[in-house]
């Protein structure tokens, strides 16, 4: 059979073919390879020999990548559009950090024109870090999710958000109500769950923004539409871990308050997850939701550590996050480094394969989105990111005495940022190129 829409990308090849937790032969790397690429999946993976040779590839231009390495495009499992421009904001931690900086910056989003100039310049800042699937959450305006559907169905990256749904305890202004968070949450996931890569979220901000009903409002949402996800936090900050046991006197804890209203499941994935107990950590096991650990928001909030190897010794399934803007980068890179030195502070040293897993398969997993992204298996979608390991002079010095693969990836992991992102694509179309970018205007 005739394959349509080809193209080819040379360059060093690694992507993850398991899970390195449990195998020590996940990493996997093929130096001077060859993706291709057919109507934007990947068809094959080989070395450049083998796949240039073959007649059916005679003739099609190569995109050369030799110098780079060829990556899955990042996975960022949490974070907040409307925060992008309060990013580094000085001196609270959660509990007043939201109330002085978070919800004045998502007022603004009333005005239709930011929340659209907001999603370009969000966009363009996940395609120049190399982040290719973004769990996403809006503003409570509804127009704040059309905005960002609307530029990802242009872009055709793959993204999940939702209407936020707060019904209290929040300013005026950004306030819904129980029953229409329902209907306003409901007709989005009409208009936009399953368009092109666009997959809906049903998004509780946490417990203490949200009356019980609003919570059976989403645990409803969630249980009657196939396929959508459910997004929120648990468990950052002491004090707002106590607060919530003010608010919901009968639950036996924070999670168990989600847990109460079906919001646990293997399509639910909740930011931070810090301050759990043992029998919380054994509901999130047993109904196989997902965690996203997001540390450069938790060291900048003063949060707490975030148990690396509690979790993954349980199989719960855990993605890297930014959490911008209480994360303090858009780089998946930056937060890999940050989320080394966490698990350091607990006595754990996670190596190169397991945080690269975080980012780009184990994430796709903890999204239930193996069988699409995530590597370069055979069929999944072509999102690649070209990476520069020698981006700055002390990069390059670094590579030239690292002898493995895994020494260089850890030296990336931990050096890395947006410098190093040489182009970015999405099902092969390139969104993301350095060298253009970096231009000067005419
Ligand atoms: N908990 C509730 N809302 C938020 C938010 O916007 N950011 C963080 N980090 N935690 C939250
Ligand atoms: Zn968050």
């Amino acid at each position: 059979m005739a394959l349509d829409n080809i193209q080819l990308f040379r360059g060093n090849v690694v992507h993850l073919t398991g899970d390195p937790w449990q195998s020590d032969d996940a990493l996997s790397s093929v130096d001077d390879g060859v993706i291709v690429v057919a109507d934007g999946l990947v068809h094959q993976v080989g070395s450049a020999d083998e796949v240039l040779a073959q007649p059916e590839f005679a003739g099609i231009h190569c995109v050369d990548y030799s110098d780079y390495l060829l990556l899955p495009g990042f996975v960022d499992a949490h974070l907040h559009y409307p925060q992008t421009g309060m990013i580094a904001s000085y001196g609270s931690q959660l509990l007043e950090w939201l109330n002085k900086y978070t919800f004045p910056a998502e007022m603004r989003f009333s005005d239709l024109d930011h929340a659209r100039r907001m999603a370009e310049f969000f966009a363009q800042q996940l395609y120049m870090n190399g982040t290719t699937t973004a769990m996403v959450f809006a503003t409570s305006h509804v127009h704040s999710v059309d905005a960002l559907f609307e530029v990802a169905r242009r872009d055709n990256v793959r993204l999940m958000t939702g209407k936020v749904m707060m019904d209290r305890n929040c300013p005026q202004a950004l306030q819904d109500t129980a029953a229409r968070s329902y209907e306003d949450s409901q007709a989005l996931i009409e208009k936009w769950h399953g368009v092109q890569r666009l997959q809906y979220a049903v998004t509780p901000r946490f417990a203490p923004t949200s009356t019980a009903e609003q919570l059976g409002f989403a645990g409803k949402l969630f249980a009657e539409n196939d396929g959508v996800y459910l997004q929120s936090h648990v468990a950052e900050n002491r004090a707002e871990v106590q607060w919530v046991a003010e608010l919901f006197p009968d639950s036996r804890s924070y999670l168990d308050v989600y847990d109460h209203f079906g919001l646990l499941g293997d399509k639910a994935i909740y930011a931070h997850c810090i301050h759990l107990n043992e029998s919380d950590l054994a509901r999130m096991a047993d109904t196989r939701t997902a965690m996203a650990f997001c540390p450069t928001s938790n060291l900048f909030l003063g949060s707490g550590l975030f148990d690396f190897n509690a979790v993954r010794e349980r199989n719960i399934n855990v993605a890297l996050a930014t959490d911008v803007g209480g994360g303090t980068s858009f780089s998946m890179l930056r937060t890999a480094d940050e989320a080394y030195k966490i698990c350091q502070l607990n006595g754990q040293s996670i190596n190169a394969a397991q945080l690269l897993y975080a980012m780009t398969l184990g994430s796709a997993k903890a999204l239930s989105l193996e069988s699409r992204i995530g590597n370069f298996a055979t069929g999944k979608e072509a999102d690649i990111v070209a990476i520069d390991l020698a981006a700055t002079p002390l990069m390059q010095l670094r590579m030239d005495s690292a002898q493995t693969l895994e020494e260089k990836l850890f030296a990336l992991l931990v050096l890395g940022d947006d410098r190093c992102v040489r182009a970015t694509h999405l099902m092969g179309h390139k969104v993301y190129d350095r060298e253009l970018n970096n231009k000067p205007a005419d």
